[in-house]
């Protein structure tokens, strides 16, 4: 049976108080999960929600931890949104220890409102012009953290290795497939933690990208019909231990060893990854903190830099 990494219990009693961390997609899965433990722990979590009821309703269940939470309205898909989040953060909070991209969605063709394709519009830009927004706030709180939520997709399957196609970055000329946008917009959050550990160096701000593991969540609801989703949980849930699908409080582990661990800074921008079944390799299966990802193009520094220049152009912040 697949072992789950777990964070060392030490960190999760950890004191957190008087420490602010934004956690985007807080209101479900392993967001939700990330953001009650550093509640639990007494820090300060602005949940990052495009649906404010959703995060305040599940919210509502941390009112007796010791720490506070509050949400905030934050569209991924659309910059206006992600500028307007920003203003109202910088507005409120005078610090931020922790930022924990972990918003996502693998869903049909689509574009963003600007005019992106969706997921690495949602997945990838969004998180990429909030970062570059919340920047100085996180090297004046050093030392800080930005984990990015990846996922071992981005690896790939067989001989051909996920890359990031700048020549049609957003499917205007190739057939859509919302698998291959999926694995390229998460090949895109690895890069961005690598790339910016590199620009960050010496500022005490580290980043990390993981792989959470295979979560029961409601992630991909979008591109299955419901009846499907209903079968699947009810087949595959007597195997969920056999196939590594885990809890997403389990799914929050390596977020939060990204986000505790004192050592974590030493693999400054590093992968970090549970198992998975579907890494092509068993010695890549059981994952490890960190772990090097079998796709070489994850270690790319020119594709980082390159990804990190085309970003900011494309997000309005010149190059
Ligand atoms: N589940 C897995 O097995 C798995 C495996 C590998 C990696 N991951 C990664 O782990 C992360 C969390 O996934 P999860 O399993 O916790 O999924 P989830 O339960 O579906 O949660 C995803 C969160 O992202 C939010 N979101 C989607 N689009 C958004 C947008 N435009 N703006 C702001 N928020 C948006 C969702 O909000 P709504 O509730 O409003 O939709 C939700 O809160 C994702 O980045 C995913 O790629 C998941």
């Amino acid at each position: 049976m697949p072992k789950t990494l777990k964070c060392d219990s030490q960190l999760l009693r950890k004191d957190l108080s008087g420490r602010v961390y934004v956690v985007t997609g807080a209101n479900s899965g392993t967001g939700l999960a990330t953001s009650r433990q550093l509640v639990r722990q007494g820090a300060h979590v602005v949940g990052a929600c495009r649906r404010v009821s959703a995060g305040e309703t599940v919210f509502a269940d941390f009112a007796r931890l010791p720490g506070s939470a509050e949400i905030m309205q934050l569209d991924l898909a659309s910059l206006a949104s992600v500028r307007q989040f920003s203003i109202d953060f910088l507005g409120k909070h005078k610090r931020l220890d922790g930022l924990i991209n972990n918003a996502g969605l693998v869903t049909s063709e689509g574009r963003t409102e600007d005019g992106f394709e969706i997921q690495f519009g949602t997945n990838h830009l969004g998180h990429f012009l909030l970062t570059e927004l919340l920047l100085e706030i996180l090297k004046a709180s050093a030392p800080a953290r930005i984990v990015c939520l990846s996922s071992v997709v981005h690896a790939g399957r067989g001989s051909q290795a996920v890359s990031i196609d700048f020549d049609d970055l957003h499917y205007e000329r190739k057939p859509y497939s919302a698998m291959a946008a999926y694995a390229q917009s998460k090949l895109a959050n690895i890069l961005h933690a690598r790339e910016l550990a590199g620009r960050l160096d010496g500022t005490d701000v580290t980043a990390y990208s993981v792989h959470p593991g295979w979560i029961r969540s409601n992630f991909g609801a979008e591109v299955m019909p419901g009846w499907l989703r209903g079968a699947m949980n009810l087949a595959l849930r007597p195997f969920s231990g056999l196939l590594g699908i885990m809890s997403p409080e389990d799914g929050a582990q390596t977020t939060l060893h990204c986000l505790l661990d004192d050592d974590a800074p030493t693999h400054n921008g590093a992968y970090f990854s549970q198992n998975s079944i579907l890494y092509p390799k068993r010695e890549h299966r059981a994952g490890g903190w960190p772990m090097r990802s079998p796709n070489p193009n994850a270690r790319g520094e020119a594709l980082a830099k390159r990804l990190y220049d085309v970003s900011s152009e494309l997000v309005g912040l010149g190059s």
